[in-house]
């Protein structure tokens, strides 16, 4: 019976964000630390069959939409095939990607051939020393020309910023000037405390509203945009340009009232706030030999406790708050 999946808070749960591999050939300094987070064992990652499982479970439960993420999800061998795989799936209505950019060019015709309907590009500068040292490699002319070759193809694309205090403040606004010639959006997202590493500020330095007031100054005109349903940006446009701006308030957490998603981790652990340590681990029920229908309940009622907002799940940890964990270890 589809729309079955529901929470304690009666929101509707149809999004789910799927990280395919914790791997990243990146090591941007506010998700990992320079020697890269401890890797899981390939054997306690899901397997892409475990993963096809997951999507057919939580399809008829009412699941539409799906992003596949990672880590980086094109360094998982055999990725491409495995999206073919799950963009046949009845039902399924959207398949979105999260990528950096890096390996990401040769594919991206496949992309448009298989009907992905966005991709979100990790973006932070588009100076590229400055690229290099937020991310600790000269990687910026292959992104780009994933995100040349994403416009051409005229697949939905939108670039992702994190915007860090004394790193690419300066970046902000020419990265707002693209949407003058790109029809993307150009989306900036407050830090979070997901580094695999030490304490985040005391104070966000950015948050979403300076980061707001900040465009504004340069753009006057700047014009707010009807939010759809279940967005965790607030959007904006520019008059005369093509492509629109939006900021994340990923920290702030303003939009957790219409939460809409749930995350499955690369080990498959189930998420149901991005703040949470993980509620269940599906994997372990699978190589338990659970049925779908065992599978289906476990999702259904891990659901019923779900906090309300992204703050009481951060204050249900139980992890140490100095272990900060990775955002390729959650799910971008
Ligand atoms: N704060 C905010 N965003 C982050 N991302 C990774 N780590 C953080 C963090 N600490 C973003 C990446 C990418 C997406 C996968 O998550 O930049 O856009
Ligand atoms: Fe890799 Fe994305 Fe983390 Fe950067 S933010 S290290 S690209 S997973």
């Amino acid at each position: 019976m589809p729309g079955q999946l529901f929470d304690n808070h009666s929101r509707q749960i149809n999004y789910l964000r799927l990280a395919v591999t914790d791997r990243c050939n990146l090591r941007c300094f506010y998700c990992m630390p320079e020697e890269g987070i401890n890797y899981v064992a390939r054997t306690q990652l899901l397997s892409y069959e475990e993963m096809l499982r997951v999507v057919q479970v939580l399809v008829p439960l009412g699941i539409e939409k799906i992003r596949l993420t990672g880590g980086e999800p094109f360094l998982r061998k055999d990725f491409m095939p495995f999206l073919r795989t799950i963009s046949k799936i009845d039902g399924l209505k959207q398949i979105n990607l999260t990528t950096n950019g890096t390996l990401t060019e040769q594919h991206v015709p496949e992309l448009k051939q298989i009907g992905i309907h966005s991709v979100n590009l990790s973006i932070d500068t588009l100076d590229r020393q400055r690229f290099h040292e937020i991310t600790r490699r000269d990687s910026l002319p292959e992104v780009w020309r994933t995100f040349e070759a994403l416009v051409a193809h005229g697949i939905d694309t939108k670039l992702n910023a994190v915007v860090m205090d004394q790193q690419n403040i300066e970046d902000i606004l020419p990265m707002v000037a693209l949407t003058k010639k790109y029809p993307v959006s150009v989306r900036f997202i407050e830090e979070m405390p997901f580094n695999g590493d030490t304490a985040h500020y005391q104070k966000l330095p950015w948050d979403h509203r300076r980061i707001t007031e900040h465009i504004r100054s340069a753009y006057p005109a700047l014009e707010k945009l009807t939010d759809p349903p279940g967005s965790t940006s607030y959007n904006y446009r520019i008059p005369g340009h093509q492509g629109t701006v939006g900021v994340i308030a990923a920290y702030s957490r303003t939009f957790c009232g219409s939460c809409n998603r749930i995350r499955v981790t690369p080990k498959g652990l189930l998420k149901t706030c991005l703040y949470d340590q993980g509620v269940l681990s599906i994997r372990d029920l699978m190589r338990a030999g659970a049925t779908n229908d065992q599978l289906a309940d476990a999702f259904t009622s891990a659901l019923q406790h779900r906090a309300k907002d992204g703050w009481e799940a951060e204050g249900r940890q139980n992890n140490d708050p100095n272990a900060r964990e990775s955002m390729a270890t959650i799910g971008g």
